[in-house]
């Protein structure tokens, strides 16, 4: 068993100098680490990972005697004393294709391929590029020095500017006092586009040539009033002299804060500013926003230890929309909040067994199977926007200022930031948040009239088998009466009579009103109908609310979706994005009801056909002049619900569509694109259009267009096809790793894919733990699989394959959490599945 201590508390370093020379050709890194700092015993660990050290030598230049430990990612070193020391250590490694520590990206210009080498340290493979304590508290100052096979027209660059280049080495200047996951460079033919903020910062992005240089535009311009803005919200000058973006053609995770040169998924970075859609752009704007909020919260100040690893991931996900609301007002971000953090957290919450937001970890391993994105990012955000609108924006500031200027350079824990949170704002913050972060799940609040009372109760809300152990949250309740608490934390309220109630109000009564709080209502018939009598009054939020909580409900059993689906006719024409999106998720819900190909699905097609048919006269196929953001959003959905249809007309408008730019796809517009090329291959596709589009798939470099062809290609309905591109799924000259999952997705979600697709992950299970196995997103590949299976026989091929794999450490939890979710889903389906289909067929008779 490895000794789980953290290293800094024997040895506390000061500064590294790091050298390393990298070599492309023969896949070697040499390098030599001389390390500084205060020992408190002689008897030290540093930790290494596949490091082969040489020597272990004092700045004299004295042999230390040292061991390796694999066990614990630690080279063991007896120092001559206590106290201060320098010394340095002597080392080769591997340069690795796992996307971690320093590694290359693959691409290709014209047919040749070329590499661009990069790193990716969080949480802890910085071990595996430079001996060092790999812990967040254990902040130094770096000196880099890098040497590599360097061609002419090749670039480095790293958190800090170039100093010098001497016999081939390029020194960077010192870095800050900062954590050793925060360290980066990377180096290859780049090219660049770089402006100043208003304080003086340098703004760059950073592409491979393969790139049209116009798709930097957009993030550089995205970035420069990132940091402009957070400089005025938190503050806080940003301190380093340059903020680079990078786009690296390999990338495991999404983008990584390193501090100065933050790395990106190309995807999440470079867009064609020419065709690209309002949803992309939005989410290269909020990925940046994110990435430059972790400058300050997460660079800066540092969580202690890795248990506190959501504190930096929620509160940037939540500055991403703080950020990107103040830079583009007319996008409503909030309102996009609504239709991604929200249902993913209340929807994975739900489940028993899920985790807390905050989980005691020691080792960091353990914190990469602990990582459930949907609950760190998605709750967690959730979480601090309730914080936000509890406190307000200026005590949030206040608190902030506090809290940076208190930790600059160092550490802190969440506690210390609920103090500085409370201290601003007057109020107990810790105690409130307390019962949201340490307890898994959420309440469902009933609002109910009883014997003329009404009335308010909290349950923790399920779907599927829960064991409900009485647990309590302090819900910040936003009512729209007076006479509802601000905080309800306890089991039950009584809040005066109804009807007098009713009429002092003057309108419906109604909680979590914004839909800031983690929570669902569950109105009883009278208060329900009241709402809906007047929906037509209530913003597009609430709206949204009305078809979320009630799918919710339904998933968990508390109401019946025969009863939701009546409903959904009354959203159809709003031209709000959000709540058709929120309509169209509901209206998919009952997808989960219907045998493909059969009678019921095709009441349910007709259905869609009801739903979309006006918004599709109204919208049209192709983009318009007059299209406000919203129609522009709202457009593709009515869309596919006229193609889920077999609208004739929608076929056959795209189609033509398709017909009129066969040699010119990737410029279709881009909002429906990727509806058009799907459409074509679904209903007049060929092997030899497959081709194209997978020809056209490995030479664009624009990742919407390459997300497009995915769900086109995904979407044949012939065997041999699918054949085809399973064939694809290990060869990462076409599918790349980082993106299969996407694949996989698209491919099971396909009626006539999911049987090859599921063979694929069991058979090929041995070469995905080998690819992808290390990689955080690999208990993911068992999300998808559970988001799709509906039946007992799926059911018991999930349990046959997966059970045997429980006690793969990075599997455990996820497989037990899908096991829940399929077999929900299972007896929902049985026991709704009648009444369901006969609801629909009353709406489309
Ligand atoms: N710091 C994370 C990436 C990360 C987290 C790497 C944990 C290793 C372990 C980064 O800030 C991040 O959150 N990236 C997101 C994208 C983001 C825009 C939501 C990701 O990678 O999914
Ligand atoms: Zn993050």
């Amino acid at each position: 068993m490895p000794e789980l201590t953290h290293f800094y508390d024997a040895f506390q370093p000061s500064h590294y100098d790091v050298y390393l020379d990298v070599d492309r050709g023969t896949k070697h890194i040499s390098g030599k680490t001389t390390i500084t700092g205060t020992a408190k015993t002689p008897a030290i660990a540093i930790h290494q990972k596949y490091l082969t050290i040489t020597a272990v030598q004092t700045a004299a230049g004295a042999d230390l005697p040292f061991t390796v430990d694999d066990a614990n990612d630690a080279v063991r070193i007896t120092l001559p004393a206590a106290g201060e020391a320098t010394f340095s250590i002597t080392y080769s490694a591997p340069l690795t294709d796992t996307m971690m520590g320093i590694y290359p990206s693959y691409y290709e210009i014209n047919g040749e391929k070329k590499q661009l080498i990069g790193t990716q340290f969080e949480t802890n493979a910085a071990r595996q590029a430079f001996p060092c304590v790999d812990e967040p508290e254990a902040k130094a100052t770096f000196s880099l020095a890098i040497k590599y096979d360097e061609k002419p027209g090749e670039t480095i660059i790293s958190n800090m500017p170039e100093e010098r280049v001497e016999n081939g080495v390029h020194y960077f200047q010192q870095t800050v006092r900062m954590a050793s996951y925060l360290v980066a460079f990377a180096f290859g033919e780049l090219q660049s586009k770089m402006t100043t903020t208003k304080s003086g910062v340098k703004i760059g992005v950073f592409a491979t040539k393969a790139h049209n240089p116009n798709e930097l535009d957009f993030p550089l311009d995205i970035a420069k009033r990132s940091i402009e803005f957070y400089e005025d919200f938190y503050h806080t000058p940003y301190p380093l002299p340059h903020s680079w973006q990078l786009g690296l053609p390999d990338f495991s995770a999404g983008a990584m804060e390193n501090w100065g040169l933050v790395t990106y998924r190309e995807a999440y970075l470079t867009l064609d500013p020419d065709n690209t859609t309002l949803e992309m752009k939005q989410l290269v704007a909020t990925v940046i926003a994110h990435e430059l909020a972790h400058q300050w919260f997460g660079d800066l100040v540092t969580m202690k230890w890795w248990d506190d690893l959501w504190l930096n991931e929620s509160f940037a996900n939540m500055m991403e929309y703080v950020a990107v609301d103040a830079l583009q007002p007319d996008w409503h971000i909030w309102e996009t909040f609504q239709t991604s953090e929200v249902p993913a957290a209340l929807q994975r919450d739900a489940t028993d067994g899920v985790q807390s937001v905050h989980v005691p970890v020691e080792n960091p391993a353990e914190i990469d199977s602990l990582f459930d994105g949907a609950i760190v990012y998605a709750k967690g955000a959730r979480m601090l926007v309730m914080v936000r609108a509890l406190i307000g924006d200026d005590a949030l500031r206040a608190g902030l200022k506090d809290y940076l200027g208190a930790h600059s350079y160092g550490n802190a824990t969440g506690a210390d930031l609920w103090a500085a949170l409370g201290k601003a704002s007057g109020m107990d913050i810790g105690g409130i948040m307390h019962s949201w972060l340490d307890q898994p799940g959420y309440p469902v609040v009933t609002a109910a009239v009883k014997d003329g009372q009404l009335t308010l109760s909290q349950q923790q809300f399920f779907i599927g088998e829960g064991k409900d152990i009485g647990r309590q949250w302090q819900i910040p309740l936003n009512s729209n009466y007076d006479a509802a608490p601000a905080i309800f934390s306890e089991k039950t309220a009584t809040l005066g009579d109804y009807q007098q109630l009713r009429a002092a109000a003057g309108e419906p009564f109604r909680v979590n009103v914004g839909n800031n709080s983690h929570f669902i209502v569950q109105y009883d018939s009278t208060l329900l109908k009241d709402i809906l009598d007047h929906a037509a009054d209530l913003d597009n939020i609430a709206q949204l609310q009305i078809l979320q909580d009630l799918g919710l409900l339904a998933e968990g059993g508390k109401t019946s979706y025969a009863n939701l689906a009546p409903l959904l006719p009354r959203f159809a024409d709003s031209h709000s994005a959000i709540v058709t999106t929120a309509l169209y998720r509901a209206a998919g819900s009952l997808r989960k009801f219907v045998t493909p190909d059969s009678p019921e699905e095709n009441n349910l097609r007709a259905l869609y056909d009801q739903l979309s048919a006006g918004q599709v006269t109204r919208l049209g196929w192709l983009p318009q002049a007059s299209d406000t953001n919203d129609d522009q959003m709202v457009r593709p959905y009515v869309l596919s619900a006229a193609l889920y249809a077999k609208n004739p007309q929608a076929i056959a408008a795209a189609h033509e569509i398709f017909n009129q730019n066969q040699d010119k796809l990737a410029s279709l517009p881009a909002d429906v694109r990727g509806l058009i090329l799907t459409n074509e291959v679904r209903n007049f596709g060929t092997p030899a259009l497959i081709d194209q589009l997978l020809q056209a798939y490995r030479q664009t470099t624009d990742g919407s267009f390459k997300s497009n062809i995915r769900a086109a290609v995904t979407a044949t309905t012939d065997p041999a096809e699918v054949a085809k591109i399973i064939a694809q799924f290990e060869d990462a000259d076409t599918v790349k790793p980082q993106d299969l999952r996407g694949w996989f997705a698209n491919l099971l979600h396909n009626h006539r894919g999911e049987q090859a697709a599921w063979d694929w992950l069991r058979n090929d299970w041995a070469w995905l733990a080998k690819t992808v196995g290390g990689d955080m997103e690999f208990p993911t590949y068992i999300t998808v699989v559970a988001g799709v299976f509906r039946t007992p026989e799926r059911l018991a091929e999930f349990k046959t394959f997966f059970d045997p794999k429980r006690d793969n450490p990075a599997l455990t939890r996820e497989i037990a959490m899908d096991t829940k979710v399929i077999e929900s889903r299972v007896k929902l389906v049985e026991a709704e599945q009648d009444a369901v289909n006969a609801a629909v067929a009353k709406l489309v008779k």
